[in-house]
């Protein structure tokens, strides 16, 4: 079996997340891709698609929308789940799932999505980034937790077993 797993992020703090899920896909024997959505040409070639996006203004990244519209039909033809990375603080705000996000999954049926806590680091900001953070008062620092995120990775493992065996 090959995953894709393809993530939009600005500052790097969800790709580290993709990397995580990842690394456990890869520990659970399964063979995985990471690329960025706009460097994918192609779903075709993998058995099941993991696809996140960083949270900014309410809404996914460009070209994690992009890459859901332009691979519909292959995406629904296989199975595919969605993260984000966003709410900050503890407990993370703003709390709830994007509405992007619920309703790509619903358009792909995808099998699963999930919201993770993500991270700022102010001096990774520009100066219009900076001024929005400070005016909705978002808090500065990493609140992703990685055994939240692994524990999510091994949903997925879980739930592409048969899928595994039917390859094999
Ligand atoms: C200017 C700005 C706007 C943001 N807007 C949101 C938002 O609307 N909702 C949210 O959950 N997180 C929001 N965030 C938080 C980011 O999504 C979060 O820090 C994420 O982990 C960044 O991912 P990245 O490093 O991959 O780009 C915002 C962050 C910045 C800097």
């Amino acid at each position: 079996m090959q995953i894709l797993v393809s993530v939009a992020s600005k500052h790097g703090a969800t790709a580290e997340i993709g990397e995580i899920i990842a690394t456990g896909l890869r520990d659970a024997g399964l063979e995985v891709i990471t690329l960025p959505p706009d460097r994918v040409e192609s779903v075709e070639p993998y058995d099941a698609v993991i696809l996140g996006s960083a949270v900014y203004a309410g809404k996914w990244m460009e070209s994690a929308r992009a890459f859901a519209d332009r691979h519909a039909s292959a995406l629904e033809a296989r199975p595919v789940w969605l993260f984000s990375s966003g709410p900050l603080g503890d407990p993370p705000m703003p709390s709830g799932d994007v509405p992007e996000m619920l309703n790509i999954a619903e358009r792909l049926g995808a099998r699963g999505h999930r919201t993770f806590a993500g991270r700022i680091d102010r001096d990774q900001l520009g100066i219009v980034e900076r001024a929005i953070t400070a005016v909705v008062h978002a808090p500065d620092g990493d609140f992703r937790d990685v055994a939240d995120i692994r524990g999510w990775a091994d949903e997925v493992i879980e739930a592409l077993a048969p899928h595994q065996a039917v390859a094999s």
